[in-house]
C-alpha cells in the first residue's frame, strides 16, 4: 500500500486506508499518463469524507474513563499515554495487581484510540477474556451498549457497536487469515506476553511486521517484570515502562490435601475472632480462596482439554477420570461455601482479587 499523509491516516478509519491509498495511487498513475482524473478526485474526496465522518462518530461515542487512584498504574498514566502516543510499540511491565490488564485499555481510550478501529486486547485464556470483558464493562459505566465485547472460541459476543474487543490470543491470530493487516483494529494490546505461549510468540512477530506496514497502529505489550529487556530488543528498542508496586501481598501456597473434604476455610471466621488479628485471618482466608478458585480454573480448563500440561497439578483421583461430574465436583471442593466466604470477604471491601476470582469461577461453572 502506498503511504498516505499522516493527517489522512489520523482522521480516517484504519479499515479504509487501503482503499484510499489504492484510489490515490490510481489517480497518480492516470495523471502520469495525462488522462483525466476529475471524477476520481471527486470519488477520493468523498471516500475520505465518509471515512472521516465515521471516525468522528465513533470518537463521539468513546466514554471518558475514570481511573482508580489506588492502583499503582494510575500514577504512571500520563507517561504511559505519552509513550503510546510517541511510539508504535510500548512495553508495560508491572507486578501482579498493578492494573495493567484493566487500566491500559482505558488509557488507550483517553488517547482517542478506538475511534479509527477496534481496540483489541488479547488474553491467554478464554476464561480470562470473558472475565476481563465483564470487568471492563463494569469499569466503564458511561459506555454505550455493547461497547465492550469479547470473542473466544465458539462464542462471539461482539456487536457492530463494540469498540473494546477482548479475545484470546488464538482468536486474534486466527483473524490474521481473513484480515491480514488487522485493519479492524487501531490498537492491539497483547497482554501477559511473559507467558510466551506459541500464540503470543507468533503474535509478537506479527506485530513487529505490522507496525512497519501500518504507521498509525499502536501496539502495547504487557508483561510481568521479567523478560522486558528481551521484548524491547525484539521490538528494536521499544520503550519499557515499569509500573511497580502491588496492591496486596501475593502468597503462593501448595496444599496437597486440597481436595480433602474438610475445608480449610471452615475455621477462618472463628480464628479471626479468637486468637489472630483480623487482618491476618483475612489474608489467610484470601490466599486460600484464591488458591482454591485458581485450582478450579485449572481443573475446568483441563476438562475443556485446553491445557493438558496442567494435569500434574490435579490430584490423581480427578486426573484419572475422563469426565468430572460437576455436581459432585462442586460438593467435594465445596465451591459454594468458598464463593459465599469470598463474597463475605468482599463485603468488607478488602479483597478485590476475590471478586475477580469469583467472577471467573462463576463464569467458568456457568453460574453467571
Ligand atoms: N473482575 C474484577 N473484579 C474486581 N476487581 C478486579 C477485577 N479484575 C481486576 N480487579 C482488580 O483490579 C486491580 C488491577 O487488576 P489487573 O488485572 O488490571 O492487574 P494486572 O496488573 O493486570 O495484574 P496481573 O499481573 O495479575 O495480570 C486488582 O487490584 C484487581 O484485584
Ligand atoms: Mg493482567
Amino acid at each position: 500500500m502506498a503511504s498516505l499523509p499522516p493527517e489522512i491516516l489520523a482522521a480516517t478509519l484504519a479499515a479504509d486506508h487501503p482503499k484510499i491509498a489504492a484510489l490515490a495511487a490510481s489517480i497518480d498513475a492516470r495523471a502520469g499518463h495525462g488522462r483525466p482524473v476529475e471524477r476520481e478526485r471527486a470519488l477520493l474526496a468523498d471516500l475520505i469524507e465518509r471515512s472521516r465522518e465515521r471516525r468522528a462518530a465513533r470518537l463521539a461515542r468513546l466514554p471518558r474513563p475514570d481511573f482508580p487512584e489506588e492502583l499503582p498504574i494510575a500514577q504512571h498514566r500520563e507517561r504511559i499515554a505519552a509513550l503510546i502516543r510517541g511510539h508504535p510499540i510500548t512495553i508495560v511491565s508491572g507486578e501482579t495487581g498493578s492494573g495493567k490488564t484493566t487500566q491500559i485499555p482505558k488509557i488507550c481510550l483517553t488517547l482517542e484510540r478506538g475511534a479509527a478501529g477496534l481496540i483489541g486486547c488479547t488474553q491467554p485464556r478464554r476464561i480470562a477474556a470473558r472475565s476481563l470483558a465483564h470487568r471492563l464493562a463494569q469499569e466503564l459505566p458511561g459506555a454505550p451498549r455493547a461497547f465492550v465485547g469479547h470473542k473466544i472460541r465458539f462464542q462471539d459476543a461482539t456487536r457492530p457497536e463494540t469498540v473494546l474487543k477482548v479475545m484470546t490470543d488464538g482468536i486474534l491470530l486466527a483473524e490474521t487469515h481473513s484480515d491480514r493487516e488487522l485493519r479492524a483494529y487501531d490498537t492491539i494490546i497483547v497482554d501477559e506476553a511473559h507467558e510466551r505461549s506459541l500464540n503470543v510468540d507468533f503474535l509478537l512477530g506479527y506485530m513487529k511486521r505490522l507496525v512497519k506496514i501500518r504507521p498509525e497502529l499502536k501496539v502495547i505489550v504487557t508483561s510481568a517484570t521479567i523478560d522486558t529487556e528481551r521484548f524491547s530488543q525484539f521490538f528494536d528498542g521499544a520503550p519499557v515502562i515499569e509500573v511497580s508496586g502491588r496492591t496486596y501481598p501475593v502468597e503462593v501456597r501448595y496444599r496437597p490435601e486440597f481436595f480433602e473434604r474438610e475445608s480449610p476455610l471452615d475455621g477462618v471466621a472463628g480464628k479471626a475472632e479468637d486468637d489472630e488479628p483480623v487482618e491476618m485471618a483475612i489474608n489467610a482466608a484470601r490466599s486460600q480462596v484464591l488458591f482454591r478458585l485458581k485450582t478450579v480454573e485449572v481443573v475446568a480448563t483441563l476438562i475443556q482439554g485446553t491445557f493438558p500440561n496442567y494435569s500434574q497439578l490435579i490430584p490423581q483421583s480427578y486426573a484419572s477420570r475422563a469426565e468430572i461430574d460437576m455436581k459432585q465436583f462442586l460438593q467435594e471442593t465445596r465451591i459454594a461455601a468458598i464463593l459465599a466466604r469470598a463474597k463475605a470477604l468482599d463485603a468488607e471491601g478488602k479483597t478485590p482479587k476475590c471478586t475477580q476470582a469469583v467472577t471467573e469461577t462463576k463464569l467458568l461453572l456457568g453460574l453467571e
